[in-house]
């Protein structure tokens, strides 16, 4: 669906007025009886009311006035609900006619709740919605860069919908290098053979019991103009698909979802896609190790002791422990760009969304207060809310190998905070860990985020880089 902003009002098409109250009625465009109507439907709560012109559909959609956080998600679930009416209705264009403070979110969430995954239905039900003509407040310059966030945000969607009959790591590495190209950003995909030269030991265990090879792509935006001297870098886990290994997930169900183990990933590819079809003028590297896990052949084994890629030594007590074995390889390798700022997006532990189900990202880092705290700003702006959790170094005693520098498996206690304290050693610099086991992937629709995959964090990064000085 795309939106096109129109500077000439026609009355006798499909039309939404979205408004705040009853008194912003166009007294002119509406019969009496017709504001009657409205206003009687208004007061009995209904926030979308359809009035059937024969020739016509008008929406009248009411949300509320301001355009801090909260407001915006009631904005955004008004959209959705609109969205799904027009559906229903079978209505293929609609104009929306506004004024509100909130726009924004609005025309966002249009876009996000008219996403489908139809690839593999043989009878593809199409929504109908196919166009939308805005008038009134949002400029072309700001509806191009919605436009751009959500084809991101979808995107990344549709890389976590892939199965990995479809998609393993170097299919990923594959369509990151076709986004690249589309959107501006410059990709270096390391194969097998450059992975084993670098001698990064976490992403090559886990690749052990895989036929797939391994990828490590390293993606750039890198504006002439940059803000930043030193660069930010976005990590993100690209486990395409988590069997558990030879500590094989127990069934029933718990590997059912498990496609999604790579939604750190596709966040990062979605927001470098952003950031450069937006021209943010940030320098932004994105790190990506990629591989399946496996309990195949000469699978990684309980036991094991790994020499990592900065030297250090991890004995494998649970090889579905595995993301932390690759996203360490990725972090030590980040030390070498001298980054200002490191951020990592995994679904990293069950513990993270034991904790807070799919409501929020879990967070946890040792940067200045102020970066965290614009962090959790972006997170309230896009409502990705964060969760900060305590990143105490007691959690490190859970840590300790009695035969190598480190286990990978903490005791059980604060699971969310010992994967990330293992994270930590592999860094140099400021560093933030978000864990998003619990809202990458949803089995049933919420308001404007579609089941499956949801694209969260690319938003939520999208809105942290562009207001990040
Ligand atoms: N990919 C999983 C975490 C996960 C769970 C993601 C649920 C999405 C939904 C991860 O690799 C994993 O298996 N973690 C283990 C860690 C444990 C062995 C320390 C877990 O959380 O049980
Ligand atoms: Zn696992
Ligand atoms: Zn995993």
């Amino acid at each position: 669906m795309e939106i096109k902003k129109i500077s000439k009002f026609n009355p006798k098409i499909n039309v939404a007025f979205v408004i705040n109250s009853v008194n912003e009625l166009d007294k002119s465009f509406f019969s009496s009886a017709e504001q009657n109507y409205i206003k009687t439907q208004h007061k009995a709560d209904n926030k979308i009311v359809v009035v059937n012109r024969l020739t016509q559909f008008i929406f009248v959609v009411f949300t509320d006035k301001g355009n801090d956080y909260k407001t915006c998600q009631i904005t955004r679930k008004a959209a959705c609900k609109l969205v799904e009416k027009a559906n229903e209705l079978k209505i293929s264009e609609l104009t929306i006619n506004t004024n509100i403070q909130s726009s924004f979110a609005f025309a966002e969430s249009l876009l996000l709740t008219n996403y489908q995954f139809l690839k593999y239905f043989s009878e593809k039900k199409e929504n109908s919605l196919k166009k939308i003509g805005w008038f009134g407040k949002l400029s072309t310059v700001e509806i191009t860069e919605i436009s751009n966030i959500a084809e991101a945000t979808n995107l990344t969607k549709n890389l976590v919908n892939e199965p990995v009959s479809a998609l393993n790591a170097t299919q990923l590495a594959e369509e990151t290098k076709k986004l690249g190209k589309i959107a501006g950003f410059k990709v270096e995909v390391l194969n097998k053979s450059k992975i084993e030269a670098l001698k990064m030991g976490g992403l090559l265990a886990v690749n052990k019991g895989s036929v797939d090879q391994p990828t490590f792509s390293i993606l750039e935006w890198k504006p002439a103009k940059a803000k930043n001297k030193k660069p930010i870098i976005l990590v993100g886990k690209g486990v395409v698909y988590d069997t558990g290994g030879l500590s094989l997930k127990p069934t029933p169900n718990s590997m059912d979802l498990m496609k999604c183990d790579m939604a750190g990933a596709a966040a990062v590819i979605g927001t470098l896609y952003a950031l450069s079809k937006n021209k943010i003028p940030f320098h932004v590297i994105g790190l990506i190790p990629a591989t399946d896990n496996r309990p195949g052949g000469n699978a990684y084994a309980p036991g094991d002791v790994i020499t990592m890629y900065n030297k250090k030594t991890v004995e494998v007590l649970n090889t579905d422990a595995e993301g932390r074995m690759i996203l360490a390889d990725a972090l030590s390798y980040a030390q070498k760009y001298k980054p200002e700022l490191v951020l990592d997006v995994a679904t990293l532990t069950g513990a993270a969304a034991a904790a807070i189900g799919h409501y929020g990202v879990v967070a946890m880092g040792n940067t200045d207060k102020k970066t965290m705290d614009k962090l959790k700003e972006s997170g309230n702006n896009v409502y990705e809310r964060i969760v900060e959790f305590p990143f105490w170094d007691e959690y490190n005693e859970q840590l300790k190998s009695s035969i190598a520098d480190m286990t990978n498996l903490g005791n059980g206690s604060g699971g969310a905070i010992t994967a990330g304290k293992f994270l930590e050693k592999f860094t140099d610099y400021p560093y933030i860990h978000l864990d998003i086991a619990g809202p990458a992937f949803i089995k049933t629709q919420v308001d404007y985020i579609s089941k499956g995959g949801t694209g969260v964090g690319v938003r939520l990064f999208y809105d942290f880089i562009k207001n990040y000085k």
